[in-house]
């Protein structure tokens, strides 16, 4: 853990007590599920780290192409002394594009539930942008998310800053909802800049999410590794592999862990049954076509106000703003 004097962190890092119960909730399904957010720990955020960089996983390549090929535009659309509110702000890489172009921002404020992470990007910016003022937040974003006391940023515009597709990770239903939300923190005037990965081959996708050095398989298995050392889980890592689909019905690749052999897994008090090939479904990633993300976000009262896509048209950058 980085601890360092001038961080003001903001915690509201989920509970043991918290995870535990998600955990129970979702293995109890008749389609045994676990929350994406799961997979960040700090091993997890760091494996994601080695995923943004495989050649395979295209969306990072594609996304940051955008950011720095159109940096001067977004940030004019965007506007002088704004707030930037970046949920799931990981490694933080992107937001470093937009910086040196925003006129006299008045604070970052990345909110993120992997506490290693969020600080050691925090600790970071301090040193590269020592002018702006940062504010960690540690705290699940599919909650209610309460800006820090301390920013005297009443007045700003507000912008949210949701990049990596990371929207795809809700359902449709819940990614409207949490655009409402986001629509109540920024507030009317208030912008969104929003990346989501677009509808293409199923191949390219089945590449991205099970490349071939089993980097996302790592991701993927960590999972079970962080629940046996956080809630004290009798999983086997060895009797799962990890899977990973493009579901054409749904417009969603959707990650697995298989169970390789008929197996009872201890969790807490509770004992979960495995067949023999029954999966844990870890995350989905919704794809969306320009009209599709667009309809989505107007039916959270967002209106489109401009779009930007990377040369090979595999990822779109989204700037909204609420009316
Ligand atoms: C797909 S990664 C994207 C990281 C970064 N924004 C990027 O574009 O490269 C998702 C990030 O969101 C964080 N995250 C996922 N679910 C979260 C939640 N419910 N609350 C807060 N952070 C979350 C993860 O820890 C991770 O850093």
């Amino acid at each position: 853990m980085i601890e360092n004097a001038h961080i003001d962190l903001v915690d509201h890092a989920p509970s043991t007590s918290t995870v535990l119960k998600e955990v129970l909730a979702g293995l109890s399904k008749t389609q045994k599920t676990l929350p994406p957010k799961l997979l960040y720990d700090k091993r997890g955020s760091e494996i994601f780290e080695q995923i943004c960089l495989l050649k395979e996983y295209y969306p990072t390549r594609a996304e940051t192409e955008i950011l720095r090929t159109y940096s001067s535009d977004i940030s004019q659309m965007i506007g002088p002394e704004v707030l930037m509110i970046e949920p799931g702000s990981g490694a933080g890489d992107k937001i470093r594009y937009l910086i040196p172009h925003l006129e006299n921002p008045k604070g970052y404020v990345p909110i993120e539930i992997s506490k290693e992470i969020l600080l050691r990007m925090t600790d970071e910016l301090h040193d590269e942008f020592p002018d702006l003022k940062v504010i960690p937040v540690c705290a699940d974003f599919s909650g209610e998310i309460e800006l820090p006391l301390t920013l005297d940023s009443d007045r700003a515009k507000k912008v949210i800053f949701f990049p990596g597709s990371t929207i795809g990770n809700f359902s449709p239903a819940e990614a409207t909802q949490f655009l409402k939300r986001m629509g109540k923190v920024v507030g009317r005037g208030g912008g969104l800049l929003i990346g989501a990965d677009l509808k293409k081959r199923p191949d390219i996708f089945k590449l991205a999410y099970d490349d071939p050095q089993g980097v996302t398989a790592d991701f993927n298995l960590n999972l079970l590794t962080r629940l046996n050392r956080e809630t004290g889980a009798g999983f086997d890592c060895r009797n799962f592999e990890h899977e990973a689909i493009y579901n054409e019905e749904l417009g969603r690749v959707e990650m697995h862990l298989v169970s390789k052999v008929g197996q009872l897994v201890k969790v807490n008090e509770t004992i979960f049954r495995f067949n023999e090939g029954e999966t844990i479904h870890t995350e989905s990633s919704y794809k969306y076509s320009v009209s599709e993300f667009t309809e989505m976000c107007a039916k959270a009262r967002w209106t489109i106000k401009k779009h930007w896509k990377d040369e090979n048209c595999l990822f779109g950058v989204y700037y909204f703003e609420l009316e």
